[in-house]
């Protein structure tokens, strides 16, 4: 495990997103009332940073395709989207987010 303090909670909007970097990798940080989720912060079809993108009813919208990835699930869920996107193990603790780049989507659909 290897869990990196990213953020303060209490800066995340609620219903938002906020690119943060983790160990060089560009990370897209959702705050969903009190959950926080965390995927890679580039699309997995061009170079876009999804920190830019549109958030709505769990999902977020790519702002250079309109590509819609689930935030939970990483799943690319439209065209012109064919690779889902790594989403990586996220806790909040006395106010701070942490982060796992080891504990992602991709190492946990391999085991
Ligand atoms: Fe994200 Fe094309 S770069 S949908």
């Amino acid at each position: 495990m290897a869990w990196r303090k990213v953020a303060r909670f209490d800066a995340l909007r609620d219903g938002g997103v906020t690119g943060v970097e983790v160990e060089g990798v560009p990370v897209a940080l959702f705050r969903m009332g009190e959950a926080v989720h965390a995927t890679h912060g580039i699309c997995t079809h061009a170079l876009a940073f999804l920190k830019d993108g549109y958030v709505e009813d769990g999902t977020i919208e790519c702002p250079l395709h309109q590509g819609v990835f689930d935030i939970r699930t990483g799943r690319a869920l439209c065209a012109p989207l064919t690779k889902d996107l790594a989403t990586y193990a996220a806790r909040v603790e006395a106010g701070e987010v942490f982060v796992d780049l080891e504990l992602s989507s991709v190492q946990r659909n391999l085991a």
